[in-house]
């Protein structure tokens, strides 16, 4: 890696971030069903119908994969609390799952690491899918249910709470793109999972508030619109492109407003009185995380209805996911967020890295694109910092390799390979150098 931790502040942060559904075994500790087990077991939606039942066996493994976190020289740990293991049925608590995320956070704090928790990383019951899931105004209410349930359990020992993890990804990539659970391709759907999951972060903030938590924010994801060219077309295909995947959640949050071009498209299927919920999505957070992997390049496609907006695949390198490498959007987005809506307010990046195709040779993992992945995206949050973004900590995505969603087990993010037959985990070789980089010297 090109930097060493000497290279950030006092306090800055490194870390690595996982969630539920991808990691721990869904199938143990009387977890109910989620909107992913149903999805997931519904041909056509995920490679090799592959589910979260299994996954990393991280319910049963937890100390090993903690340890390893711990022995890189990570000061926190970045993780989601599952609504359905929590509450199965959407609505009762199920005290082994309390108790598993009680001995976890126990876990985590004795191997010297800050718990972050996010309260929503997509683990839907079921229960609350059938009535409709985030198109239903009445989830939002069930969620602040949960945020309480599991905020009285664990909330004294955490030290930082993100309501909702990417909710672009909840609301559109899930309703309008049909790709993540529960695979609708609606306007009327996505324009309402769009304002209620916005609601829901507002909702769960006024929870923790009345609870007295502080360190509470939400994790956005930014996409990086790059119009394809320089005619006025693909201009206005990349601006609409930001204001649906970017503006659209950080201006509701910051500001208490949609932006227009948005409005434009979604305004006759939005729920009625979604005006009157600005101020509740606005309130004041103490932390905005920021997700960040790639870049799109935009153009018009007039043929198609709104948005009419059309990716065209660029020339950068790719990852496995076939994303562009291109370090310089995280460097924008941080100085454009600290300078346009949050100001001095802290800033993580809460999810940055790589897929790739990693085999175990010789009993290692040798992936020096991804020590390069991360050392450049590192650099360029070094340079936010210097042109004076406020950020306080980088986590990598992911600790281990894990369910990638519709990808199944293919796609591996992990700093940490995992053998899904043995369950066996490697360190790679980008684990060894960041520990290295980050070692205090
Ligand atoms: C993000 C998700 C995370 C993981 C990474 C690769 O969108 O938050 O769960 O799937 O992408």
């Amino acid at each position: 890696m090109q930097f060493r931790r000497s290279d950030f502040p006092e306090g800055f942060l490194f870390g690595a971030a996982t969630a539920a559904y991808q990691i721990e075994g869904h199938k143990f500790g009387g977890a109910g069903s989620t909107h992913w087990d149903t999805f997931a077991a519904t041909p056509g939606n995920v490679i090799r119908a592959e589910d979260g039942a299994l996954a990393c066996d991280h319910y049963h493994r937890f100390g090993e994969d903690l340890d390893l976190l711990q022995e890189a020289g990570m000061g926190a740990y970045r993780f989601s609390t599952s609504w359905a293991r929590v509450m199965p049925d959407g609505k009762t608590p199920n005290p082994k799952g309390l108790d598993f995320y009680d001995m976890l956070t126990d876990a985590i704090l004795e191997r010297g690491l800050k718990p972050f928790q996010t309260l929503y990383h997509w683990e839907l019951p079921s229960a609350l899918a059938d009535q409709g899931g985030w198109t239903n105004r009445d989830t939002v209410h069930r969620f602040g249910e949960f945020v309480d349930v599991i905020t009285n359990k664990i909330g004294d020992r955490m030290d930082s709470i993100a309501t909702v993890n990417e909710p672009w990804c909840v609301a559109f990539l899930s309703h309008f793109l049909g790709h993540h659970a529960p695979g609708l391709r609606d306007i009327r759907a996505t324009a309402r999972a769009m304002h209620h999951i916005n609601l829901a972060h507002g909702e769960a903030m006024t929870r923790l508030r009345d609870k007295g938590m502080k360190n509470c924010g939400i994790v956005l994801n930014f996409d990086h619109a790059t119009p394809l060219d320089d005619t006025q077309e693909s201009a206005a295909a990349a601006n609409l492109q930001d204001a649906i995947s970017n503006r659209w959640f950080v201006e509701a949050i910051t500001k208490g407003t949609y932006p227009t071009e948005v409005l434009a498209g979604f305004a006759p299927h939005m729920p009625d009185g979604w005006q009157d919920d600005m101020e509740q999505i606005s309130q004041p957070i103490d932390f905005l995380g920021v997700n960040y992997y790639t870049r799109h390049r935009i153009t018009s496609d007039p043929d198609a209805p709104w948005p009419g907006v059309r990716d065209v695949p660029g020339d950068l390198p790719l990852t496995q996911m076939d994303w562009e490498i291109y370090p310089q959007g995280l460097y924008d987005f941080l100085t454009r967020l600290s300078r346009e809506y949050v100001g001095d307010l802290p800033l993580y990046v809460t999810e940055n890295g790589m897929a790739w195709d990693d085999k175990v040779e010789n009993g290692a993992v040798f992936d020096p694109e991804r020590t390069k992945f991360v050392s450049d995206h590192i650099l360029a949050a070094k340079r936010a910092i210097a042109d004076g973004a406020n950020v306080k900590g980088f986590f990598y995505w992911s600790l281990l390799d894990n369910y990638e969603w519709a990808f199944g087990y293919e796609k591996r993010f992990g700093m940490i390979h995992v053998d899904f037959d043995t369950l066996k985990r490697t360190p790679k070789a980008s684990y060894y150098a960041l520990k290295a980089a980050i070692a205090r010297e």
